[in-house]
């Protein structure tokens, strides 16, 4: 009797050790934490610095209402942004601006990840990606400088090599375990540097559907860049992580800005235009959901509902709730009137006309 409750006890105990490593939520679902990196779906917000609420007036270049803190604390685990060269007192700085400094200056790259630094310092189970659209040709020395001036680069993942597709990735797992839980892409890095092997070309690991929607008819899972993919055979034969692009841009503007009062539509789980079918079309041409989906306005719809849907994720734990709405001056979020939004939107045309007089 006593031995056979002791057999019982011993097979029970692999059960327990799976069980207790099982509520350890990786990237908020215990669920993910066996998988590869590739092998789920991570939520991207697109442009995450560039915000459009009361602190830049609701700029029309904004893409998001929360900032990138409020986007990670939602579920978001990719954040891009756009790398340009600003001239700050005779100084060559590296800012996060939206296709002009002129149009909307998010502050340096320096101390955007320090803000994404003291997020990973609080959340040790998460893994973070970034991807940086290099504008200005930064070098690995000199975008390397911003990750260790903000102490990030502690957390960064070094692939095996730079220069070819590894076999597998690691599991969320493994990286959490390593505390390598920082991935970062750079599109482009036309010269990788062994001495910042953490900065990896973004198209040598990933490929991408064309982003310039305009229209919710223009979707396509076909790969766009690198350009020399072409096919979706060639696109999966080669091994590359699938980023699906799902935003869409306004159409009759002379800059490009994101479609804000179609976004509840642009980020549904169904219907026409919808994330979720974007999705659901481009899991069915791959044979797998995209290893990233990129979206603007994330809390809207929400984007992550469609997200936990292709990971099989529910009851996310950890994550705090944010308003699905738009946000607006008159929801009381931010100053009250339309003058200062008309202001703004007049001081955007202003800075593009003043920005390409002067070929910027
Ligand atoms: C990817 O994850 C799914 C769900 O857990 C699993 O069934 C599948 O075997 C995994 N594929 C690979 C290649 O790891
Ligand atoms: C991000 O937004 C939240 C909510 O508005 C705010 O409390 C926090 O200070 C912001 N963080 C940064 C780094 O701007
Ligand atoms: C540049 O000059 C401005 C205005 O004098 C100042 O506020 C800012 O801190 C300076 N920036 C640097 C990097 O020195
Ligand atoms: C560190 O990463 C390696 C390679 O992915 C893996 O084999 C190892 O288990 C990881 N270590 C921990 C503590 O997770
Ligand atoms: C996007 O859709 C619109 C409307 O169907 C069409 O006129 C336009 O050519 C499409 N653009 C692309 C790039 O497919
Ligand atoms: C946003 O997209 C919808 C659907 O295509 C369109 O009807 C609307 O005019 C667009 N808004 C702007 C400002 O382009
Ligand atoms: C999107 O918002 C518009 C305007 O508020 C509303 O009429 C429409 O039903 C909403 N669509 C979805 C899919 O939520
Ligand atoms: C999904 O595919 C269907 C069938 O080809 C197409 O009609 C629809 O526009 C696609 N939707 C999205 C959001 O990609």
């Amino acid at each position: 009797m006593f031995l056979r409750s002791l057999l019982q006890a011993a097979t029970l105990l692999p059960l327990l050790y799976s069980t207790t490593s099982a509520q350890n939520a990786c990237n908020n679902s215990p669920s993910l934490c066996r998988r590869a990196y590739n092998n789920i779906t991570h939520l991207g917000a697109h442009d995450s610095p560039f915000l459009r609420n009361k602190e830049t007036s609701f700029s029309t270049s904004g893409n998001h209402y929360y900032n990138t803190t409020v986007q990670l604390d939602s579920g978001v685990r990719l954040l891009s942004a756009q790398v340009h060269e600003k001239q700050a007192n005779g100084t060559k700085e590296w800012h996060l601006c939206h296709s002009s400094c002129n149009l909307l200056d998010a502050g340096t790259l320096e101390s955007w990840l320090s803000e994404i630094k003291t997020w990973m310092d609080a959340n040790t189970n998460d893994v973070v990606t970034i991807l940086l659209v290099n504008s200005d040709n930064a070098s690995p020395a000199d975008l390397g400088s911003q990750f260790s001036g903000a102490g990030i680069d502690r957390y960064a993942y070094k692939p095996p090599s730079t220069t070819t597709l590894p076999q597998t990735w690691p599991t969320l797992d493994s990286l959490i375990g390593n505390n390598t839980r920082l991935m970062t892409f750079v599109a482009s890095l036309s010269q990788p540097s062994t001495q910042y092997p953490y900065l990896m070309d973004e198209f040598t690991f990933i490929f991408e559907n064309e982003y310039e929607n305009t229209n919710p008819s223009n979707y396509s899972c076909k790969p766009d860049r690198p350009t020399s993919l072409g096919t979706t055979s060639a696109a999966l034969s080669s091994g590359r992580m699938f980023l699906m692009n799902h935003f869409l841009y306004q159409s009759q503007t002379f800059i490009q800005s994101p479609n804000e009062t179609y976004a509840n539509v642009t980020n549904a789980q169904t219907g026409f235009g919808s994330l979720g079918d974007s999705v659901k079309n481009c899991t069915s041409v791959y044979a797998k959901p995209p290893t990233f989906v990129l979206v603007d306005f994330f809390n809207v719809g929400p984007a992550m509902a469609s997200v936990d849907a292709a990971n099989g994720v529910t009851g996310a734990t950890g994550r705090k709730s944010v308003s699905t709405a738009p946000l607006t001056q008159g929801s009381g979020a931010g100053t009250s009137g339309v003058g200062k939004r008309e202001g703004s939107t007049l001081a955007v045309v202003i800075a593009v006309v003043a920005a390409v007089a002067l070929g910027s």
